[in-house]
């Protein structure tokens, strides 16, 4: 039997590189190899004031996003979270065993507190309980995902073990799968942040036209010196690289020997064109699938009554052992 994947995105807006080089670029491989699940996490996203509104388009683009990036619904499950209500069902179950003390520790959830002083609600605390409640009801092997979800899946984990231990065997324990070079794409502007939705600014997004992607590229802080050459100590190069590198499949070493007695004007002029080569593709079938909303949200319809077989059968076996079936 194949191993099961699961894994999303909060339908928050534009998708950046980030996401597509840390998440989604490496589920088009994987739904080849495993039993794949992918949602479209709007339960999630609702945790964001800003989010309710149009709502329903950011959902169809992102569904969209996915297909023309390479998800196939002949290989994988794609559907919309709320489509398949058993996510909130399990997450009252969970929150019953999981302890505050736990959420408290989330960095996420202390980033975001952060930035919503005004206005922290109850989601964004519980929000890693509705993420384990989405990787458990689906008894996921592996969570393909960037560096920033790898807490949240080691709490899905720690649920999982929780709940077994005090119910009997019932959940898979799940493991995070993150790959080195993509897993923290940093901000164009300020290397020393992740590239995030909430901060456009230093974002390259996926249906960024070839123009602004040059000039997002060419005006890419850099660092002292004109080397190009991967450094730790150097954050906005190692950046430009794992970009690069991420888009050109060449390792770090075979760029720096490429660039060895060049300089960054070179070096930005190559990487716009392979970012915009690289995304080619996926922007001329996003033109087209543009046009088919029905088509798109028919697969969305189909994937969801999938998950649902599935996630019913977990639900009732999970109330089951805490004895309220
Ligand atoms: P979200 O929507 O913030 O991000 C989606 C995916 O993109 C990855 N990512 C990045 N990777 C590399 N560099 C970056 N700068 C970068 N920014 C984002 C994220 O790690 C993620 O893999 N909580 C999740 C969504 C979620 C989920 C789940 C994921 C809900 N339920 C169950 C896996 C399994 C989130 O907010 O992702």
């Amino acid at each position: 039997m194949k191993k099961r994947i699961f894994s999303g995105i909060q339908p928050t807006g534009s998708i950046h590189i980030g996401n597509y080089l840390g998440a989604i670029k490496n589920w088009v491989q994987l739904q080849n190899e495993y039993d794949s699940i992918f949602c479209i996490v709007d339960l999630h996203a609702l945790t964001n004031p800003q989010a309710v509104l149009k709502m329903q388009e950011k959902i169809l683009d992102l569904a969209t996003i996915y297909l023309s990036a390479g998800l196939n619904p002949k290989k994988c499950i794609l559907f919309v979270q709320s489509q398949v209500p058993e996510h909130t069902e399990l997450t009252w179950l969970l929150n019953t065993i999981t302890p505050i003390g736990e959420l408290e520790r989330m960095t996420q959830f202390k980033e975001k507190a952060q930035q919503f002083k005004q206005s922290i609600n109850m989601g964004l605390f519980d929000y890693p309980v509705l993420m384990a409640a989405d990787i458990l009801l689906y008894q996921t092997d592996v969570v393909p995902v960037g560096q920033d979800q790898k807490q949240h899946v080691e709490l899905a984990r720690m649920i999982a073990r929780k709940f077994n231990h005090q119910f009997g065997e019932t959940f898979n324990l799940p493991e995070a799968l993150i790959y080195k070079n993509s897993a923290k794409i940093m901000s164009l502007s300020d290397p020393s942040k992740k590239m995030s939705k909430s901060m456009s600014q230093g974002c390259l997004f996926m249906t960024d036209s070839p123009d602004i992607i040059k000039d997002k590229i060419r005006s890419a802080v850099t660092d002292s010196g004109s080397e190009i050459k991967y450094d730790p100590k150097k954050p906005a190069i190692a950046n430009l690289l794992a970009i690069y590198s991420a888009f050109s499949e060449l390792s770090s070493n075979q760029i720096e020997q490429k660039y060895k007695n060049k300089g960054y004007a070179d070096f930005k002029k190559d990487l716009a064109e392979i970012v915009i080569k690289g995304l080619e593709p996926f922007q001329e079938k996003k033109k087209a699938l543009d046009k088919k909303p029905d088509f798109v949200k028919k697969i969305l319809v189909n994937g969801a009554k999938k998950a649902r077989k599935i996630a019913r059968k977990n639900i009732f076996e999970a109330k089951k052992k805490m004895g309220l079936v």
